[in-house]
């Protein structure tokens, strides 16, 4: 049953459902004596919070993280950090209907195969409600990387089909959709709107830069730090598919066109994408993310209940049209959680 638990040295666990009591993470190996405050960590969350955009479930959580553990007067102790967020706005009863049906797409057929008992209520630990965790304990260690001058930024490079042309950063805070590309934007809010009015949902693309990575982060041959990002991105909900650099795009190029030349100033290209055998370059990095369409659609669908019953099923609740730009800050928290980990990794070997 284990598999809740991520990192080497900056370990991660979450525990918690979608319509529990409360969601929480708890990080061990965080260093001591580094300021992290609620507020630090409020930051985050409000990003991710669901109920503030129409494409958006309709969710109404405040998601206030509370500090149990491993802070003392404003600074880390080094002991664990517990973080609990309360589920003051679940819905159960908009679930009923559920009970005995397994929804296409979700996890509730794969659930119920692996442990003959699932609650069914938000989707359990299935959930995106899960991911809020993630998002305040990836605050955690985006203090830790900051010491060390990186930063992470993701953003919306496509959206129901629609690219975003020009990739302008300062843009991407500017808009709800974390889209680098005002015109491209509009565009996504009048697509979202359209699918809503069908009853369907869309997937799109995320785009992840790491800034200010230092060289010889990664540890191979197993731990190396592709290798660990993209595990870490495979395990957020809707994530089907992860490239970094050129990606995909690779296998069509000949290694004439595909290597980065390097010269006495650096790399002259990054269709590496700031990794090359598994080892950071010290170039940015470089991630895409593909995400599935949300599964839970008003649109009618054909399905079977636990006895194995043929059933048609129409799922009415709070759900997000598309998973962006909600996985955006999940996203980055978890790409944050590997980047400290390796850090406090290297340091190990330092010593
Ligand atoms: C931030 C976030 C929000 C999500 N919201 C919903 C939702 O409202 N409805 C839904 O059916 N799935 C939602 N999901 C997706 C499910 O969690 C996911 O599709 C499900 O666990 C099945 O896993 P898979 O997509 O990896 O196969 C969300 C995922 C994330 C990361």
């Amino acid at each position: 049953m284990a598999g809740n638990t991520i990192g080497t040295e900056f370990r991660v666990t979450t525990w918690g459902e979608s319509h529990g009591a409360a969601v929480g993470a708890t990080v061990d190996g965080c260093p001591p004596n580094i300021p992290l405050t609620e507020t630090d960590i409020q930051k985050e969350m409000d990003r991710r919070r669901p109920g503030r955009f129409s494409s958006a479930s309709a969710r109404n959580e405040k998601d206030r993280v509370e500090i149990l553990s491993g802070v003392f007067e404003g600074k880390t102790t080094g002991t664990p950090i517990s973080l609990l967020i309360r589920n003051v706005d679940a819905d159960s009863a908009a679930y009923e209907e559920l009970r005995d049906v397994f929804r296409p797409g979700h996890g509730d057929y794969s659930y119920f195969q692996k442990y003959g008992i699932r609650d069914h209520r938000g989707g359990g630990r299935a959930s995106g409600r899960e991911t809020a965790a993630r998002v305040a304990a990836g605050a955690v260690a985006r203090k830790v990387m900051a010491r060390e001058g990186l930063r992470v930024l993701a953003f919306t490079r496509e959206l129901g089909g629609i690219p975003a042309r020009v990739i302008s950063l300062d843009e991407v805070d500017k808009n709800h959709l974390f889209c680098p590309d005002p015109e491209a934007a509009a565009k996504m809010v009048e697509e979202l709107a359209r699918v809503k009015e069908t009853g369907d949902s869309v997937g799109g693309i995320v785009e992840i830069r790491v800034q200010g990575c230092p060289p010889g982060l990664g540890e191979p041959v197993f731990d190396k730090m592709d290798a660990d990002l993209a595990k870490a991105l495979m395990s957020i909900g809707t994530v089907k598919a992860v490239e970094f650099g050129a990606g995909f795009e690779a296998a069509r190029l000949q290694g004439s066109e595909n290597n980065d030349p390097i010269s006495r100033n650096g790399f002259l290209a990054n269709r590496a994408g700031g990794i090359l055998a598994g080892i950071t370059t010290g170039e940015e990095i470089v991630i895409r993310v593909g995400c599935k369409p949300i599964a839970s659609i008003r649109k009618e669908q054909e399905t079977i209940d636990v006895s194995g019953n043929p059933r048609k099923i129409s799922i009415g609740g709070r759900h997000d049209v598309s998973v962006i730009p909600r996985i955006i800050p999940v996203c980055e928290a978890m790409t944050c959680i590997i980047l400290a980990d390796h850090l406090l990794r290297r340091r190990t070997i330092e010593k």
